[in-house]
């Protein structure tokens, strides 16, 4: 994708949830784990959509009770059920956008990436099926770690022959939803006009706030900084803890990335102005894949902005090159287990 130097000016109408006029529903969307924490309030929030005419719902199992619930909402999608790897080329026929939370989640203690031998196996079975019946899906990768799962679904895409690097997303809507919250918490500010991009990655300091980009414009002492950029570092970590074993965060990931689901909608739509961080192919530094704010588009990823990159602060500067390390060594686990499978 190309490269784009500005900074788009984010409107509250491209907020979540949309407040357009209900256009034609023509849109169809998969959600992969759906009878999960993140998976049923996600396909909640989707059923709400005016731009969604089906819902596909899949998961291993217990799927058929979170269709038959949601369908009796009289809202325009359709939904309908899928068990078990023997319906789940017939859930991806035809799907616009395949969302993918299914996988375990963290409990206390852990890493993202203890996650990986497990999570890994279940993001590439998945993505080969998407590979297979919709080659032309947007795809929103949510299971964790972000970091590895993204270049295993690269990997397997490319195997396949049908790798779109402008169609393939880790979602880190997440970490921007967070810190628009904490930012907008701590300085006092409207919630609804505060816009701070995320990049990098979505596991510990390779989630970089840029709190120097936030707008409106607002300044932080050094401690502000300090204490904020390690807050939205550590927010699943937070809510780990606080589930005590139960999980990790499914509320607020299922509206992060109903955002992105719509935002990926809209852009399908027509819409020119649709701007999301998320975790994509990117020449924006050394490393293959990275994190920043992407314009879409009809066909996924329009430009990848390098504008939040410029006139780091110091501080922002170093963490940047603290992440790499740890970002690529994540990134080259991810490509490495497909490869030797291969
Ligand atoms: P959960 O255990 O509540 O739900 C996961 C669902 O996936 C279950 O319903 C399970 O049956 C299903 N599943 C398991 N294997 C499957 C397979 N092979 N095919 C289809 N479905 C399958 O977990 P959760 O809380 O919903 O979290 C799901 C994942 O999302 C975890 O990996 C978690 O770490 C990740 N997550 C990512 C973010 C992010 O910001 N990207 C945020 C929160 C959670
Ligand atoms: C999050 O950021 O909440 C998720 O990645 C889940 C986790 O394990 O923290």
């Amino acid at each position: 994708a190309l490269q784009a130097s500005f900074v788009p000016n984010i409107k509250p109408r491209q907020r979540f949830p949309n407040q357009l006029q209900p256009r034609a529903s023509t849109y169809k969307v998969a959600i992969l784990g759906a009878a999960g924490g993140i998976g049923q309030p996600l396909a909640l929030l989707i059923k709400m959509s005016p731009l969604v005419s089906d819902l596909h719902l899949y998961d291993i199992a217990n799927v058929k009770g979170v269709a038959a619930d949601l369908s009796h909402c009289n809202t325009p999608s359709q939904v309908l059920d899928f068990t078990g790897p023997s319906e789940l080329a017939n859930c991806l026929k035809g799907m616009d956008v395949v969302v993918i939370p299914a996988g375990v989640p963290r409990k206390p203690g852990m890493t993202r990436d203890d996650l990986f031998n497990i999570n890994a196996n279940i993001v590439k079975t998945l993505v080969e099926a998407v590979a297979d019946n919709c080659p032309d899906a947007f795809i929103h990768i949510i299971s964790n770690p972000v970091n590895s799962t993204v270049p295993i679904a690269v990997e397997v895409l490319k195997q396949k022959g049908v790798y779109d690097p402008k169609k393939l997303f880790g979602v880190t809507t997440l970490d921007v939803v967070r810190a628009n919250t904490f930012v907008a918490e701590k300085k006092n500010l409207k919630l609804i006009d505060v816009d701070v991009p995320v990049v990098g990655g979505h596991a510990g300091i390779t989630i970089l706030p840029l709190l120097s980009k936030t707008r409106p414009s607002v300044t932080f002492t050094d401690a502000e900084v300090e204490e904020l950029t390690v807050r939205i570092q550590n927010g699943g970590t937070e809510v780990v803890e606080a589930k005590a074993g139960a999980g990790s965060a499914t509320l607020s990931m299922a509206y992060a990335a109903a955002r992105f689901v719509e935002s990926s909608l809209r852009a399908l739509d027509g819409d020119g102005d649709v701007y999301e961080c998320c975790f994509v192919q990117s020449e924006l530094t050394e490393l293959p894949f990275f994190a920043s704010r992407v314009k879409l588009g009809k066909k996924g990823v329009e430009a990848v902005l390098s504008a939040d990159l410029q006139g780091l602060t110091e501080y922002e500067a170093k963490a940047l090159e603290a992440l790499k390390p740890e970002l690529k060594a994540s990134i080259e686990k991810g490509v490495a287990f497909v490869q030797k499978q291969a």
